[in-house]
């Protein structure tokens, strides 16, 4: 990150008035003055209103409504009174200012393609999901058909995140080889582990990423219905998941006709009751049918006979979330990440005395 200087009111009617022949010059000139500064005063909007013959409220209302203009953290509740006196809406200078987060140290270099939407979108807004990649992954999943999404899955060499790493293009073919009356899809979101909460973050952030990898896999196995497990800890999850499967539903994206595609989907959230066993698939889809959570022996496997003994895929959370990448971007291209047979991006949380915690 470049050394910003310090606020300087002569400097900033400079860098305005470089920019101020452009067509549109609003955001240039913001850009120029996070460069310079590292952030924008709140000392600039007078500044900026006056060149571009803008009221105060027009130019305040261009800075805050994009995310590059500012960034802080970590916060906590005792540092909000603080933030507000330093103008943090504005991006005033304050110690958690971070300025932009692709340019922190941390994120800078990170390939996100599981997490590209956490913190962008709105995670409860159809149009924002659509208007950054959504959907597309399903799109070109109903193009391709069942056997094809089966086979760009495993072309793409994603292997379960879940923890023991088997390959989903195998559990997925095993299911969708497999004849029956009914088939499901489950997702294990009882993330459980010390210190983990990828899971949780997408279903809090990108809950309908969760909800498009889950009905391609519906769609690529002959799966008419779904369900998420999750862990009972996490009402916040739960709640915002459950809106988003409302939402989503009332979109035409789950139901008996997705997208007009013929292809019936059919998705619900159930919440665990605290056994960190529950994680264990066999274990989970026992507690999903209503008994105690206790280990099945295998063979059978879950992918021949699993839930209410039908053939199930149970895939962790962010095994399917990588999924609408896979069918969007092509097998190729998320092969192209990784080493070994470990293909693609894989999440980290990274937790406790740390310089940089969190994903
Ligand atoms: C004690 C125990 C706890 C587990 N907890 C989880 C869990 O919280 N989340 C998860 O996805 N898998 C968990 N697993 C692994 C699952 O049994 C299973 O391998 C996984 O859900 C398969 O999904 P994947 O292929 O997408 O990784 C656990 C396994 C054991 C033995």
């Amino acid at each position: 990150m470049p050394e910003a200087s310090v606020w300087n009111a002569e400097r900033a009617r400079e860098i305005i008035a470089e920019h101020i022949g452009l067509e549109g010059p609003m955001l240039p000139i913001l850009h120029a003055l996070q460069e310079e500064f590292g952030h924008i005063s709140t000392a600039a909007v007078p500044l900026v209103a006056d060149a571009l013959n803008l009221t105060r409220a027009e130019v305040h209302g261009v800075m805050t409504f994009y995310h590059d203009f500012r960034g802080y953290g970590p916060v906590s509740a005792a540092d909000v009174a603080s933030l507000f006196e330093a103008g943090f809406v504005t991006g005033g200078a304050h110690a958690l200012r971070i300025g932009k987060p692709e340019d922190h140290p941390f994120l800078a270099p990170q390939t996100r393609l599981t997490f590209a939407r956490c913190g962008i979108v709105d995670p409860l807004s159809l149009a924002d999901y659509a208007a950054h990649g959504g959907w597309r992954g399903l799109t070109q999943a109903i193009a391709i058909g069942p056997q094809a999404i089966v086979a760009e899955v495993t072309k793409s060499g994603l292997r379960g995140r879940g923890g023991a790493g088997f390959p989903t293009g195998i559990k997925w073919k095993t299911v969708a080889d497999t004849t029956a009356d009914r088939k499901y899809v489950v997702c294990n979101a009882d993330e459980g582990d010390s210190g983990t909460f990828a899971d949780r973050m997408i279903m809090e952030g990108d809950p309908f990423a969760l909800i498009e990898g889950m009905t391609i896999c519906g769609i690529g196995v002959g799966a008419t219905k779904g369900y998420v497990y999750c862990r009972s800890e996490y009402p916040h999850a739960g709640k915002t998941f459950s809106e988003a499967l409302r939402i989503a539903r009332e979109g035409g994206f789950l139901g008996p006709n997705i997208q007009g595609s013929g292809h019936a989907f059919e998705l619900e959230l159930r919440m665990g009751a605290g056994a960190y066993v529950c994680g264990e698939e066999t274990s989970l889809l026992e507690s999903l049918e209503g008994k105690r959570g206790i280990v099945r022996a295998k063979p059978p496997l879950p992918a021949h006979k699993g839930l209410f003994a039908r053939p199930t895929v149970i895939n962790n959370v962010l095994s399917l979330v990588a999924v609408p990448t896979v069918l969007d971007r092509g097998a190729d291209f998320y092969a192209g990440f990784g080493f070994g047979r470990s293909r693609g991006t894989m999440p980290i949380q990274i937790a406790g005395n740390v310089r940089y915690g969190g994903l």
